[in-house]
């Protein structure tokens, strides 16, 4: 027997600190979330439970605006979605075209290169966009079967307009992926008017709950590309002849994700019971308020929040027609250390806010308002304990400005 050392006897039920997370995610859950995820366990084909499924479908088509039966969960963070998306619709060997303007396009790049994409990337610098013109330049170039492109980069925070990209991805033959992790919700998403063929996204954002969970979307034609590739494993074989080139994870294998889904309800992982309870109870208030509602409170809070820090005397980074509208990136002024920063917020007041990576890491911060924290009373206190710490850090700071601007930002929208 393994003896028990003191440490392991000692530990007690677990008890975290309250904070207030205002970096890019995750951020607070809604409490309501959180109850609906202690609920208790039912059997896998239960009727209750095939009925949940049912409306967490039902219900994220709302979120993504979309009347794609395929609508459903991957199990796991964002990016167990992401690769279920580009495994599932790209084969070794088939190109796919990568616009990367932050360290999530990366990510899309990394993935589809595993999965045995060639892959084509065209970079944009951190803080700015594609235009239309340009993508539809490089479709033209490089005919891809797949496009797949993030519409919030977090590390930048920078939001790529995706209206009117579907449209040229139809006219060059290309399936369009896109990853929505960090701005649905938080702006507007529109899977069906854009012409999206796959959409990702998860739970700990704007959508207001723990991370976990992949939301996912799929067009009609991208559901016809990953059946024709359905290969069901041994064991639980329906008879059905497999066709096409075998999908390269198991896991994330959309083919037997759809069937566990549709109505054959043909055994593949054991559902995340918990995490489908998280998600259902998020879409659930979000469909209540009106997705129109939702994004609306993101650009009104990420504004107070955004006229709140210039009116402390910060400066913005990046291209702020391009701005997501759930999470801001500050510069750090000069002379000021970032880090100190951050942990004087963590231990003197419990606010969380964001570093930031690669080439701007040590240069902004990066400040969220979203999901259960696009709040007033979350923002102002953000405010009124940086301008402390940023005080207290040495930095000319204007004394009320923060809390001031963005009070008038509240008081205009009435
Ligand atoms: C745009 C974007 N894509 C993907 C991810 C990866 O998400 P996860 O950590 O949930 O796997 C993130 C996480 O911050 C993100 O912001």
């Amino acid at each position: 027997m393994i003896p028990m050392t003191s440490s392991v006897a000692e530990h007690r039920q677990i008890h975290p600190p309250q904070q207030l997370l205002m970096g890019p995610g995750p951020v607070n859950a809604d409490p309501r979330v959180l109850r609906a995820m202690t609920a208790q366990l039912i059997g896998q084909f239960a009727p209750a439970m095939t009925s949940y499924m049912n409306e967490v479908m039902e219900l994220y088509r709302g979120v993504f605006s979309t009347s794609n039966r395929a609508t459903l969960l991957v199990d796991g963070t964002s990016r167990a979605g992401i690769e279920a998306a580009i495994v599932s619709l790209v084969e070794p060997g088939e190109k796919v075209l990568v616009p990367v303007f932050g360290r999530f396009g990366h990510l899309l790049k990394e993935i589809a290169e595993r999965a045995g994409g060639e892959v084509v990337v065209i970079e944009k610098e951190w803080g700015q966009v594609f235009t239309l013109e340009e993508l539809d330049a490089a479709l033209t170039t490089h005919r891809p079967k797949l496009l797949a492109l993030v519409q919030g980069d977090t590390s930048t925070t920078m939001n790529q307009p995706l209206k009117g990209v579907g449209e040229l991805c139809r006219k060059h033959g290309a399936l369009f992926y896109t990853d929505v992790t960090a701005s649905l919700v938080g702006n507007t998403f529109l899977a069906d008017d854009w012409g999206v063929d796959a959409a990702t996204a998860g739970l700990q954002k704007c959508l207001g709950g723990p991370s976990g969970s992949a939301p996912i979307t799929l067009s009609d034609r991208a559901v016809e590309v990953i059946r024709a590739r359905r290969h069901v494993e041994s064991g639980i074989d329906d008879g059905t002849t497999p066709r096409g080139t075998r999908i390269a994870s198991n896991y994330f294998d959309l083919a037997m994700i759809l069937d566990y889904w549709g109505p054959q309800r043909l055994n593949h992982h054991t559902e995340a019971t918990s995490m489908l309870y998280a998600a259902r109870e998020c879409a659930r208030l979000l469909v209540n308020e009106g997705m129109d509602n939702a994004v609306e409170r993101h650009r009104l809070h990420g504004a107070a929040m955004v006229a709140g820090v210039q009116g402390l005397g910060l400066k913005l980074f990046g291209d702020q027609t391009h701005r997501m509208n759930n999470v801001v990136a500050v510069h750090i002024p000069d002379g000021v250390d970032g880090e100190a920063v951050r942990s004087a917020l963590l231990s003197d007041y419990s606010i969380e806010i964001g570093t930031s990576f690669g080439p701007l890491h040590g240069v902004v911060w990066r400040i969220g308002t979203m999901g259960y924290n696009a709040r007033k009373d979350a923002v102002m206190l953000t405010l009124a304990a940086l301008e402390q710490v940023l005080r207290s850090a040495g930095a000319q700071v204007t004394a009320g400005g923060g809390t001031g601007a963005a009070s008038e930002i509240y008081a205009e929208a009435g």
